[in-house]
């Protein structure tokens, strides 16, 4: 029994802070910021919102789509790399917010590649049969963990929460596949430090803003790309479908040539592929749901469509996944 993708939700903070705004912040220039990534503006949640209140709203955007309500959902599990506490999980936090009183809830970590693990386990449950739905979101608050004095990453991401609704379907539609991976060795090129059992919290901890983000941002781009390029190969060679037979591909918001790389080495046309950094950033493990919310509503795929879900993330965490909507 595969799992149905029969809602979609997003949510986005209305602050915008646009490439001019981090001019004034840090020495960068928005030609630099455009050329090298494709963003021009990102969303800041306000420094009461945590990213449990970002989901909520897209959580239950993608239960109204599949017309469900918080009490029919059995299972809900966040994505999410920015947690609105070490414990309760996010996703506890979300199933109270939501009245999902009979929803099991946790969240998993993969940076930006939460959103595909949490499909991918909560797909591992529904076609097992344990569960019959699912809450799959992905939510994230990183400008709460970006040193907002380091150039080389905080132009990069947002904030945003994204949401799809699963439900147990007819085989031969639904989440065809899911592949994910990790390589533990690589933890350091992208990772959050402190705050943990490591970089425990003391003054000297803070003060050493080890709780910030930290990024070898080229060498995470070149592994990128290749892992990027990998799993959207494992997943078409899985389900024995080729790059023509897919109707839009949803990447993992980092950086527009990343994406243009990835379409290019595995000859797909870019047009395929949903960009919409340009005006969100990178929002880490909410990208992907926000832009299959978004990609659906536009039309850019529709019932019957192959559509395929590549992510990439710090661990180093990647995957990918293959649905026919
Ligand atoms: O989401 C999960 C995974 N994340 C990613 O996949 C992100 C991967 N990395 C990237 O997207 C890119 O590596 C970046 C956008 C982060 C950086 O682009 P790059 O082309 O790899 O640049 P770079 O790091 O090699 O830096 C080139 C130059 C450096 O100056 P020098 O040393 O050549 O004088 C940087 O100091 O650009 C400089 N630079 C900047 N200049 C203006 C770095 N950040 C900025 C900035 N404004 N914001």
């Amino acid at each position: 029994m595969p799992s149905l993708i029969s809602g979609t939700g997003r949510y986005l903070p209305e602050k915008v802070v646009t490439n001019a705004d981090l001019e004034k912040v840090v020495e960068t220039s928005s030609q630099w910021i455009v050329e090298r990534t494709g963003i021009l503006e990102r969303r800041i949640a306000d420094e009461n919102q945590s990213a449990s209140d970002l989901a909520v709203p897209a959580a239950l955007a993608a239960l109204e789509k599949a017309g469900a309500i918080p009490e029919d959902v059995e299972l809900i599990i966040v994505g999410t790399s920015t947690p609105d506490m070490l414990f309760p999980s996010t996703a506890c936090f979300v199933q109270s917010k939501i009245g999902a009183v009979k929803a099991v809830a946790f969240d998993q970590l993969a940076a930006c590649s939460g959103f595909i693990f949490a499909l991918a386990t909560a797909d591992r449950f529904i076609s097992s049969g344990v569960y019959k739905n699912a809450l799959v979101i992905g939510a994230e608050v990183y400008s709460s963990i970006i040193d907002w004095t380091d150039r080389t990453t905080c132009v990069l991401f947002g904030d945003g929460a994204g949401a799809v609704f699963l439900t147990a379907g007819e085989s031969g539609s639904g989440v065809l596949s899911t592949h994910i991976y990790s390589d533990g060795s690589k933890s350091d090129y992208l990772s959050a430090p402190g705050g943990g059992s490591v970089h425990r919290f003391t003054a000297d901890m803070i003060e050493q803003k080890k709780y910030k983000l930290v990024m070898h941002g080229n060498r995470t781009f070149k592994v990128a790309i290749k892992m990027m390029k990998e799993a959207a190969e494992a997943a078409m060679n899985h389900n024995g479908v080729t790059p023509s037979d897919i109707k839009l591909v949803v990447p993992h918001q980092a950086n527009k040539r990343i994406i243009d790389m990835v379409a290019k080495q595995l000859g797909m046309d870019r047009s395929v592929f949903y960009m919409n950094i340009g005006h969100y950033g990178n929002t880490a493990a909410a990208s992907i749901p926000i832009a299959l919310d978004e990609a659906i509503e536009q039309g850019r795929a529709g019932k019957g469509d192959l559509v395929l879900l590549v992510a990439f993330g710090g661990g180093f965490t990647w995957g990918s996944a293959l649905i026919r909507l």
